[in-house]
């Protein structure tokens, strides 16, 4: 039986919020923004284990208490200078067998909700590449002409916007990482090997709290939850 684990990279910056502590320990809903994403993790039942993934001179995940989270929950010091690198070195090192299956899921997406979760995992749990939950783009698209004029209109049709979580299983998403590590997403690796990953249709909630003008529709998204 293959099993499946959650894996969280969590050792940025969040650069682009500007606060003195990185986004992931920011307040949001009365908890530390991480901790939203690893709930759901935690209280999934087909989730074996949830490893996070930590700068190795994280100086804030020991000021919180994890303690009901415990029973599911493992840290790993080894984030890497990129996204890739962070995801990669938290595979080395987690305890998870070749064919068991791993979600990625940033700690910058704390509005993931259990029907995402579920459809990702019913979709793929037969699949032989694995995949991704993703959002038909719905608006037109503009390309810049290297200013800000637009050159032309880019169709629509057939494109996807990219969220997390994705799900591999781990050796063939090492493999993806140590042959692509520049790509910006597991399922980019996945595809430098060749592989199609499976599209599953996300939920626009499920957003990447990037600047400081989203943390009020996330409070607001999870607040409505409660
Ligand atoms: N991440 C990581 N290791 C890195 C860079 C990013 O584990 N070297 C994680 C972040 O902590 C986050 C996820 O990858 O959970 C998505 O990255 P992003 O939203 O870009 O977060 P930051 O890199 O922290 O933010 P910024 O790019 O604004 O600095
Ligand atoms: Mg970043």
């Amino acid at each position: 039986m293959t099993k499946l684990y959650a894996l969280v990279p969590a050792a940025g910056t969040g650069s682009r919020m500007g606060e003195g502590i990185p986004k992931q320990y920011r307040m949001l809903a009365g908890k530390p923004m991480i901790r939203h994403a690893l709930e759901a993790f935690c209280s999934h039942p087909a989730i074996e284990r949830a490893y996070v993934v930590l700068a190795e001179d994280d100086a804030h995940w020991g000021t919180f208490d994890w303690s009901p989270l415990s029973e599911k929950l493992a840290v790993l010091h080894c984030g890497g200078q990129t996204r890739a690198a962070s995801v990669y070195n938290g595979l080395e090192r987690m305890g998870a067998g070749d064919d068991d299956w791993v979600m990625v899921h940033d700690a910058a997406r704390p509005c993931i909700d259990r029907n995402s979760l579920d459809r990702l995992v019913t979709e793929l749990s037969d699949d032989e590449v694995g995949g991704l939950l993703a959002l038909p783009v719905a608006d037109t698209l503009k390309m810049d002409d290297g200013g800000r004029r637009v050159s032309r209109t880019v169709p629509r049709e057939g494109l996807w916007q990219a969220q997390t979580p994705q799900m591999f299983r781990k050796k063939r998403l090492l493999e993806a990482l140590r042959l692509a590590p520049d790509r910006t997403d597991e399922a980019g690796a996945v595809e430098a090997l060749g592989l199609c990953p499976k599209l599953v249709p996300g939920d626009p909630r499920n957003f990447k709290v990037t600047y400081p003008g989203d943390i009020a529709l996330a409070e607001t998204i999870l607040r409505e939850r409660e």
